[in-house]
């Protein structure tokens, strides 16, 4: 099916084209639908539990529940990036297993024709009671959020939280094929860098990835107003290869997104750096993202943003919807700006 496009694209052959052309072996980039691979579905803003480096002590203000895309909804726009041949989607939040009923979303992502990868990123506080619902209804992986191993610590960082229940969640994503789940460590100079290298440490003993994120100046948040806790990748990188040895170059998946992968000598699992700020990656940034109140974002900073709710609302616009991606990834950025001011639950991560 072809529409008119109100937009010129770079790169080409038309980005509405079926998806065999990705099979093409020219470059293409950022702003060119055919380098989007994955579509970020942030299904709430919700989440169990305030990190200091993401809320602010008080909480925030959720968004209130019909503000928020319904699966259905959601399904309509998965199928808009499924007619662009972006085939992999990463539900997010907030924290998404806060949002009722996520096990029905996945089932119907999972029936989409064409659908590739699904995956999830979590706290993984309610993962140890979900995991084997989801994958039972299709999910194929997860990754989760964990940035220190020390129960105390993770009360203090997560304002409460309980390291246990992670820990469970964990291995019951393990258990049931969801795994070996990957964990994406944030960075912060005085809480947890002392502990890199006891997380990296993991990839020697079993087959895990280990991603380690430098911190972002999102809005508002405890860590932020402190200052002093960004550590580059280089300094997070230096410590690991004091303690494990040299990093080389390991293959990333498919769809991996923009994390740089190694393994530490003799590691059967991998090490990523996630460097947003540091070294940006927007070049090779092949995501797109759908925040819970149905705006399609191109960037994680602040570039712009389609309003794809008003083409859902009150009647199903199907051709403006797929037009969306056009004008969403057009709008990518070749090198992202500084951070806006939304809080990174809000946008998803
Ligand atoms: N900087 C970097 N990562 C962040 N996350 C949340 N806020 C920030 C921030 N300011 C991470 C979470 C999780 C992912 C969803 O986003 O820890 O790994
Ligand atoms: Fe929740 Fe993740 Fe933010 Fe922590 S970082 S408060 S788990 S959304």
């Amino acid at each position: 099916m072809s529409i008119a496009l109100p937009i010129a694209v770079a790169g080409a052959a038309s980005p509405l084209a079926e998806p065999a052309a990705r099979l093409s072996s020219e470059a293409v980039g950022p702003r060119d639908l055919r380098s989007v691979r994955t579509l970020r579905i942030s299904v709430t803003d919700h989440c169990n539990l305030r990190c200091i480096y993401c809320m602010p002590e008080e909480g925030l203000a959720w968004l209130p529940r019909e503000a928020l895309l319904s699966y259905e909804e959601i399904v309509h726009v998965a199928r808009a990036a499924l007619h662009h041949g972006i085939r992999d989607f990463k539900i997010t939040g907030g924290e998404p297993l806060v949002r009722r009923d996520l096990v029905e979303l996945v089932t119907r992502l999972r029936a989409l024709p064409g659908c590739g990868e699904l995956s999830l990123t979590t706290n993984g506080l309610l993962l140890a009671r979900l995991a084997a619902d989801l994958r039972h209804a299709g999910l194929d992986r997860v990754t989760v959020s964990l940035d220190t191993l020390q129960p105390h610590r993770f009360r203090e960082l997560t304002r409460g939280g309980e390291l246990s229940a992670v820990l469970e969640g964990i291995a019951a994503a393990d258990a049931c094929g969801l795994g070996p789940a990957k964990i994406n460590v944030v960075v912060l100079r005085d809480y947890n860098l002392d502990e890199v290298a006891g997380f990296a440490a993991w990839t020697l003993r079993e087959p895990r990835t280990v991603r380690f994120i430098e911190f972002m100046p999102l809005a508002r948040s405890r860590v932020l107003s402190e200052g002093g806790q960004f550590v580059p990748y280089a300094e997070i990188r230096e410590r690991i290869e004091r303690r494990l040895g040299p990093l080389t170059p390991a293959p990333a998946d498919a769809g991996f997104g923009p994390a740089q992968v190694f393994r530490a000598p003799g590691a059967p699992g991998r090490i990523g750096f996630i460097h947003a700020m540091s070294a940006p990656f927007c070049a090779t940034c092949n995501r797109l993202r759908l925040t819970p109140e149905g705006r399609l974002r191109s960037c994680l900073f602040d570039a712009g943003e389609v309003d794809v709710r008003a083409l859902l609302r009150p009647d199903v616009r199907a051709e403006r919807l797929r037009r969306a991606f056009v004008e969403c990834v057009v709008m990518k950025p070749e090198l992202h700006g500084p951070a806006g001011d939304r809080q990174m639950s809000s946008i998803g991560g």
